[in-house]
């Protein structure tokens, strides 16, 4: 089939493909967003002309429509409810921004009052929830623990599992983005042994995450304002991230109308993997593994032979071609944090000299491969005390509002339909059944 019409330029309203073989034409509606590509929407192609289309990994499909984030790979533009994450991080907190997200306006005054003290009133988590802990090994990484301590909400809060209910909605949203740290905070004490602290409400979000982890109840804990900031600028660059691998497990699981926890749960289970949250974790053991400055050229010549499938940690971006705009924020939070507490990391000099290198190697220029937001984070995390095994649950509590928005926001498309795609099948064609005796 050969492409005969090309969705480049508005005001097309179709795409004509034609079947090189038989000469049937089939004509696909362009549909426009706001900003950005156009779509083909080949919804009708296999009843016109009995074809799927092959996009394995979704490189070239657009999986739903969506009003919440938008990301110009190309430019490195993130924005998310038209905001861009520059003014975000910059001018706003996670708070307003968990609003945005999931209300599609920044909050005034007032709006944002209401929604901190119900954010601040679902913190604790159901005592019970306590014991789930004790049946987990002390040294299990936190993502194991999470997944299981998340997907057990569902078994504590049954008045808000019915997802045609907009208030029911609403409370599993904000139950979960409130609890998520405090489930975070005790997965953490829970592998040092140390005593879960409840969360505090006369601390906002960010320095009750810091308090429930780092407080213990025989001191006073007074939580560095310069650390709370970085942490809500963490959360903020993390809220959300279009339609990435976790956020299509949240809506491909919610497609199947299983209830919010379950969803998240997964979500977090896809965050786990090194190719995607776990990455900030891969990116320190990668400094660990390199060691010092001198060893640098060989851990190139390793990772552009791909030698042992090796990768740059940190580097390269499914989406962003050009540069990470989370990562320059970062960047700079990452200086900001080391100077307040007065750390010099050699972790920080080997990811500079790491970059300046790489960034000048044609083998990372000609395949557009910039730091990614994972580059930094993982030294500020660190510096701020965290292990490098919390770091992907530290993602998960930012990521939850962006999951829980995107999962809302399908529930709410009057057109829902479970997710479910084909294949392209390349195995036996159909053949005689084999007795076991007469088999080789
Ligand atoms: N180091 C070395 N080579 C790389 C890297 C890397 N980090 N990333 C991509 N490449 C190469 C890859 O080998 C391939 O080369 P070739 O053309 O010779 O086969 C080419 O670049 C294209 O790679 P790809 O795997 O097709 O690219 P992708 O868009 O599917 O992968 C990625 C995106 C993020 C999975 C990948 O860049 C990667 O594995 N990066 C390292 C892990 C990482 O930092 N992940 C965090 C992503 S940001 C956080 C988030 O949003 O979740």
């Amino acid at each position: 089939m050969s492409e005969t019409a090309k969705a480049a330029t508005p005001p097309q309203e179709a795409v004509t493909l034609t079947d090189s073989a038989s000469g049937k034409t089939f004509d696909l509606p362009v549909i426009s967003g706001t900003v950005g590509p156009h779509v083909i929407d080949v919804r009708k192609l296999y009843d016109q002309s009995g074809m799927f289309t092959f996009d394995p990994s979704y490189t070239s499909t657009a999986s739903c429509k969506s009003r919440i984030t938008y990301i110009d790979g190309d430019k490195g533009i993130l924005m998310h409810r038209g905001y861009t994450i520059e003014d975000l991080a910059e001018k706003s907190s996670f708070m307003e921004v968990c609003y945005a997200l999931l209300e599609g306006e920044l909050p005034n005054k007032e709006q944002l009052e209401e929604f901190e003290y119900h954010i601040t009133h679902h913190t604790m988590v159901h005592e019970q929830l306590h014991f789930f802990y004790r049946g987990f090994r002390r040294d299990a990484h936190p993502m194991a623990v999470m997944c299981g301590v998340v997907g057990g909400l569902a078994a504590f809060y049954h008045d808000s599992l019915d997802i045609y209910d907009p208030k029911q909605r609403e409370i599993s949203a904000h139950r979960l983005i409130a609890k998520l740290p405090t489930l975070a905070a005790m997965t953490y004490k829970y592998s040092i042994g140390q005593p879960f602290m409840y969360p505090r409400n006369d601390l906002s979000f960010a320095e009750n995450f810091l308090y429930m982890c780092f407080a213990v109840p025989a001191e006073e804990y007074k939580v560095n304002p310069v650390l709370a900031r970085a942490m809500d600028k963490i959360f903020i660059l993390h809220a959300d991230h279009e339609q990435n691998a976790s956020t299509s497990t949240v809506r491909m699981a919610g497609s199947s109308q299983a209830n919010p926890f379950a969803c998240i749960a997964a979500g977090i289970a896809c965050l786990w993997g090194p190719a995607h949250g776990g990455a900030n974790q891969a990116v320190l053991e990668m400094l660990e593994e390199i060691g010092h400055k001198d060893n640098i050229p060989e851990f190139l010549r390793k990772v552009k032979e791909k030698q042992d499938n090796t990768r740059l940690m940190g580097f390269g971006h499914r989406v962003y071609k050009n540069h990470d705009p989370r990562a320059q924020v970062l960047k700079k939070e990452c200086d900001a944090v080391l100077r307040e507490l007065g750390i010099t990391d050699p972790h920080l000099e080997l990811a500079m000299e790491l970059e300046r290198i790489a960034l000048s190697d044609p083998y990372f220029i000609e395949r557009k491969l910039f730091p990614n937001v994972d580059f930094y984070s993982g030294i500020i995390l660190k510096a701020m005390g965290f292990p490098v095994e919390m770091f992907t649950v530290l993602f998960a509590v930012a990521r939850t509002v962006g999951w829980i928005s995107q999962w809302k926001e399908m529930i709410e498309e009057p057109t829902l339909k479970i997710g479910r795609p084909r294949q392209l099948y390349t195995g036996a064609a159909q053949r005689p059944y084999v007795a076991l005796k007469d088999r080789k």
